[in-house]
């Protein structure tokens, strides 16, 4: 666990150090190894080492603590992003030999995709234990639905192949409700699927809002590994 955590923020802090610059609209992204970029921007910013940045933050959690941080966050749609990132750093829960990704395990896909899209580059940064050979064989991929369509989605999602598990909350009675006001429903899928196939499938679901596939916008990857070495896998992190 505590290598672990070590590898979380080994890889957080590579990224940060490599790819954020002065002046730029900073996409951060959601989880336990995102935010640990978020502390090394926060961080480089206290040092002034870095100024002028302009985040947006994927997530309540990572407003917090852009907030604890003092690092200025936006939304999205402000005049000081206007819509557009440099550049976005966020974890992953799966990455496949192409950098393909399986992300939301904190709920948070939704805006995490929304981010990668709008961002010029796009850097995951993920511990050794997420790099598998294919996508969706040990963890389910999220889909987030509207709470009207749970059980209409739920079977369209069963004829693609997939079991389905409405995801519960944990300290709260009944399901998670993202925040946008809508269910996520984890879909294991036991053949071996295509990805992107699959991405584009899900979202011709009415009541799909997004899943967590994310296969058209190949990242730049850091992972940090048990020895204590991060690498490096993938060029710009350009769409
Ligand atoms: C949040 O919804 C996710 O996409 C996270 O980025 C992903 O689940 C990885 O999280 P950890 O870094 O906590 O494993």
């Amino acid at each position: 666990m505590e290598q672990q955590t070590g590898m979380k923020e080994a890889a957080g802090r590579a990224a940060v150090d490599a790819l954020v610059h002065s002046g730029m609209k900073l996409g951060l992204g959601t989880g336990s190894t995102a935010i640990f970029a978020i502390r090394r921007v926060g961080e480089l910013l206290a040092q002034g080492a870095l100024n002028d940045i302009s985040a947006f933050a994927t997530s309540f959690q990572s407003e917090l603590e852009c907030e604890r941080l003092g690092i200025p966050f936006y939304p999205l749609n402000s005049r000081e992003l206007s819509g557009g990132l440099d550049l976005t750093i966020d974890g992953a829960d799966e990455v496949d030999p192409h950098n393909r990704l399986i992300k939301g395990g904190g709920g948070a896909l939704l805006i995490e995709k929304i981010a990668a899209y709008a961002s010029a580059a796009y850097a995951i940064t993920v511990d050794e234990s997420k790099i598998v050979n294919s996508l969706g064989a040990g963890f389910p991929v999220p889909v987030e639905v509207i709470p009207a369509a749970r059980v209409s989605a739920g079977k369209a999602l069963e004829a693609l192949g997939g079991t389905v598990t409405l995801r519960e909350a944990l300290r709260k009675a009944g399901p998670v409700i993202t925040e946008h006001g809508n269910l996520i429903l984890d879909i294991r899928f036991t053949a071996p699927i295509n990805p992107a196939e699959m991405e584009n499938n899900i979202n011709q679901i009415p009541g799909v809002v997004e899943n967590g596939f994310f296969t058209r916008k190949a990242p730049v990857v850091y992972i940090a590994h048990l020895d204590g070495t991060v690498e490096v896998r993938g060029k710009s992190g350009q769409a």
